[in-house]
């Protein structure tokens, strides 16, 4: 069905103004992205100087952007940086923000209180017509709605490290998400020039429910001294055509995150036997050995660039 043709009112059923609710590593991804698209977009968090950063991070990426778009002409380069970042406000109030927002893109902590504290302070305050997304990579998206009166306007958009780079965008519906809603967050997802799949509402959704028992596997097998790391590595890129082998991939997103996700899955499903806690994840994380941000994972890292 063409947009043009919504027999209900056009002007309520697109989405131009977005507020993106937490502005770290993934929030000021989604921001970009969908200020680039030319989104209205307000970025919300909870501290001036974080605001800061987030402001700074989404500058410096842009102008890496830019660069690849317009490799020989640095004048449009240098525009299609300004024209993104006018599209881009900073606030640290999350509820006049959301009094005239058509998208709330919830990006904080991974923290279901945290969650609940904010779409609770919202729900009353965002207009009818708003609809609430939640980025969690490993919690419920039916949960985090439950404390909300808009189910209905509910949804996942779960979006992937880094995002302005990766292509891929989750898109979760809940039992409650209505038709219209779920094309909302559909349109919204290809506007922003991602590729949209579509999943229910189950722990780790596609990417993740494959990804993160895999690396359980892999550290499982390296613990029975089947192959190093290094070889399970390279046979995962060569063999299975990965871009990252499961150790590098671990490293990569955070030890602590994937042992997160794994205690959190093992705790609401304990006889799944591939979300068991592993060993060797544990022991890496309790020692302080994240993976590239801290150094040293299941590899050691120049942390000196
Ligand atoms: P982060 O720690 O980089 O950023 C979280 C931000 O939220 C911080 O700036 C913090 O100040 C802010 N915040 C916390 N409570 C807030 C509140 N009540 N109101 C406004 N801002 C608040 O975390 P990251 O990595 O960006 O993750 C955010 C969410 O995205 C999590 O739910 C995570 O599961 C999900 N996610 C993370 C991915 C990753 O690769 N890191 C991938 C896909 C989803």
């Amino acid at each position: 069905i063409s947009r043009g043709m919504a027999t209900s009112s056009p002007m309520r059923s697109a989405i131009n103004h977005v507020t993106i609710v937490g502005g770290g590593l993934m929030g000021s991804g989604i921001a970009q992205v969908a200020a680039q698209s030319g989104n209205k977009v307000v970025l919300v968090d909870v501290k001036e100087d974080i605001i800061k950063k987030a402001e700074e991070s989404i500058v410096a990426s842009l102008k890496r952007v830019a660069k690849k778009l317009h490799k020989d002409d640095h004048a449009k380069g240098e525009e299609f940086v300004k024209s993104t970042l006018a599209n881009i406000s900073y606030s640290v109030d999350l509820q006049k923000t959301v009094k005239s927002t058509d998208l709330v893109v919830e990006a904080i902590i991974e923290n279901i209180k945290a969650k609940h504290t904010l779409f609770t302070s919202i729900d009353s305050v965002a207009p009818e017509h708003t609809v609430f997304a939640s980025n969690t990579s490993s919690l419920s998206i039916g949960e985090i709605a439950s404390v909300t009166k808009r189910k209905d306007r509910f949804g996942g958009l779960h979006f992937f490290n880094p995002v302005p780079v990766m292509k891929l965008l989750e898109v979760i519906r809940i039992d409650e998400t209505s038709e219209e809603t779920y094309q909302k967050l559909m349109n919204w997802g290809k506007a922003i020039g991602k590729t949209c799949i579509t999943c229910k509402d189950t722990p780790g959704f596609v990417v993740n429910r494959l990804l993160v028992p895999q690396l359980g596997e892999a550290v499982r097998m390296l613990e029975r001294g089947v192959a190093t790391s290094r070889d399970i590595d390279i046979a995962m890129k060569l063999g299975a055509g990965h871009p990252m082998g499961p150790f590098e991939l671990a490293d990569y997103t955070g030890l602590d995150t994937t042992k997160y996700i794994l205690d959190g899955w093992h705790e609401k499903f304990p006889d799944v036997e591939l979300f068991k806690p592993v060993e060797t994840l544990n022991k890496l994380v309790s020692e302080g050995k994240l993976g590239r941000k801290s150094g040293e994972g299941f590899y050691k890292y120049n942390t000196t660039k």
